[in-house]
């Protein structure tokens, strides 16, 4: 309604053209009104559409070839096995997601479209791999693709087409009963290379820097993402060692948390360690 008279008075209209202009004005003055009216509209769609972190980005999502249910156990991420059967088997490869491994442990919900076949709720992911198929940004792992499905039935016959359109939107990921646990990778060698990947982080914030300290006089060393979701240093400081871990948020938030627990003095490859803490946003 601002708007509106704010044009209305624009239109200065002599005495003499004033039967005219009380016919022509209030037309051109409703137009402009409509078309600037129009143009706000829009910038406030685009506004949204660039901040909007909830909103269904669209895709497509095809699935892992092989004949496990599960992802897969040499995932790029670095998680093992347990890339192949966190989150119940529900995992994916991502392509652009994966984000040089900081995309690595983000939970998506990924819905396929046909509504005849697939569920509104669709299935929640979590990014253990990098890939793509056929312009995919996800490669699902058998079991959730077909938990895109309404059926089992359905489940088959999105199956058979292999590779569906989709749509997806970050979400909190939830492991209920569960901090975040440190699992020295295999390949560590006490005491001169150490290597481990973050299991169970909640929420939709990235690990995007690793720090680990020396409890004594806290000298701290800022530690390499070799690849996917693997930190390593050749020369871990001795000792118990103390975490500290920058977690950042999508809009720039980034806070560093420190876990309640130290990684213990005697590590070992292999071995998981709860650090105490978990993070929920
Ligand atoms: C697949 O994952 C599920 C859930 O974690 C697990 O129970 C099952 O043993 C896994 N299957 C294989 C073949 O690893
Ligand atoms: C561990 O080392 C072996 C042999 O060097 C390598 O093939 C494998 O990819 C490494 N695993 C990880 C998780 O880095
Ligand atoms: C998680 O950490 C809290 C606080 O340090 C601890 O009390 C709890 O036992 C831990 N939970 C698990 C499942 O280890």
């Amino acid at each position: 309604m601002h708007y509106h008279l704010i044009l209305f008075s624009s239109c200065n209209c002599l005495l003499a053209f004033h039967c005219i202009c009380s016919l022509i004005c209030p037309t051109m003055a409703l137009k402009s009104f409509l078309f600037f009216f129009a143009t706000l509209l829009l910038i406030q769609t685009l506004a949204e559409a660039a901040t909007c972190s909830d909103c269904f980005v669209q895709s497509r999502a095809a699935y892992y070839p092989n004949s496990d249910d599960n992802g897969t156990d040499v995932g790029a991420c670095g998680y093992g096995s347990f890339g192949a059967t966190i989150n119940g088997g529900d995992v994916s490869a991502a392509s652009d997601l994966y984000r040089n491994g900081v995309g690595c442990g983000a939970c998506y919900q990924v819905r396929c479209k046909d509504s005849y076949y697939c569920s509104d709720k669709g299935v929640t992911i979590v990014i253990t791999d990098s890939g793509s198929s056929d312009r995919t940004d996800f490669i699902l792992s058998r079991r959730a693709f077909g938990r895109m499905a309404q059926t089992s039935d359905a489940a088959a016959s999105i199956l058979r087409l292999g590779v569906v359109d989709i749509e997806y939107r970050r979400v909190s990921c939830s492991y209920p009963g569960k901090n975040i646990t440190v699992k020295i990778d295999e390949n560590s060698s006490y005491p001169h290379y150490l290597a481990f990947s973050l299991w169970y982080q909640q929420g939709k914030t990235d690990i995007t820097a690793v720090q680990l300290c020396e409890t004594q006089n806290f000298v701290c060393k800022l530690l390499d993402r070799s690849y996917g979701a693997v930190w390593t240093t050749t020369s871990p400081p001795s000792g118990p060692l103390s975490l500290r871990l920058l977690f950042s948020a999508d809009d720039g938030d980034e806070s560093w948390v420190v876990p309640v627990n130290n990684i213990p003095q005697d590590w070992k490859a292999g071995q998981t360690y709860d650090t105490g803490v978990q993070v929920n946003n």
